[in-house]
């Protein structure tokens, strides 16, 4: 994925999530407490937020471009606690700390694009998890219908507003699933309009993600060695069952 237009436009295509997100990962930071590490953490959506409720965040992301934004929005809000950012592959970074809540948001783990590589990422969270710890995932569930839908013209999304500049911009979607490698090689398409409703720019930005199925997602946490304590089907608590779109764990490291 090309995360360096991706990190012009990311905020855009966030516009259209409410904050239930935000709030139920700065709420686990709330109960568990800090420090966090936020792997993953782009523009600091949730890492910022997080350091202004006062507690230490670290936030990991592979791309310099997605956190010299993350950054710069960290140094104009000025939160109460600590929040730093540094590169690093989700699959193999090692750090010589700690920390009592780790998070993988966002459908972050679907971006390691083969079962090894989410099991690498899934082990390495693990191993930087404290005694006692937590760690705290989402991802979406796949929609059989979804999967099925072989249209080839992209599909109307989403109407938002650029927080950056105001403007209206128009969200369009394509996918291509390979159901045999369970991947989606998508495409989002950004048109931000102008006064009268003409285009100013245009954005193609690619998408490549690994969807993962509930049972298999609970079978690669086990084999981290971590043992899911909370699963909700939304960010609102609901507990996780056969209508759910989303998959949300929360999990300790077996034994600790
Ligand atoms: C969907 S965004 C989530 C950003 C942030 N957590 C949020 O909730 O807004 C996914 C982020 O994962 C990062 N990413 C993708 N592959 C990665 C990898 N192998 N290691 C670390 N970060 C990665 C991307 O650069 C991007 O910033």
């Amino acid at each position: 994925m090309n995360y360096a237009a991706w990190a012009e436009w990311y905020d855009v295509v966030y516009a259209t999530e409410g904050d239930a997100e935000v709030d139920f990962y700065v709420g686990l930071a709330r109960k568990y407490g800090g420090p966090v590490l936020e792997i993953g953490a782009g523009t600091g959506r949730i890492a910022i937020p997080t350091a202004s409720a006062g507690i230490d965040v670290l936030g990991i992301d592979l791309s310099p471009e997605m956190l010299r934004v993350a950054r710069q929005r960290a140094a104009s809000t000025r939160p109460v606690g600590k929040i730093e950012f540094a590169t690093g592959d989700m699959r193999e970074f090692e750090l010589d700390r700690r920390f009592k809540l780790v998070t993988i948001p966002a459908r972050t783990l679907l971006l390691a694009t083969s079962a090894e590589s989410q099991m690498a990422t899934l082990a390495n969270a693990a191993r930087h998890v404290a005694p006692g710890g937590i760690l705290a995932l989402n991802v979406f569930v796949p929609d059989p219908q979804m999967l099925a839908d072989t249209n080839r013209s992209p599909f109307f999304w989403d109407d938002v507003t650029n927080p950056a500049n105001g403007r209206r911009c128009l969200l369009w979607a394509l996918n291509r699933f390979d159901t045999s490698e369970q991947l989606n090689e998508g495409l989002q398409i950004i048109e931000e309009l102008g006064d009268h409703g003409e285009v100013l720019r245009k954005a193609y930005l690619d998408v490549l993600l690994r969807y993962i199925y509930p049972s298999e997602l609970r079978l690669m946490l086990e084999k981290a060695g971590l043992e899911i304590v909370d699963e909700y089907g939304d960010f609102f608590g609901s507990p996780f069952e056969f209508q759910s779109s989303e998959q949300v764990c929360v999990c300790r490291v077996r034994g600790s």
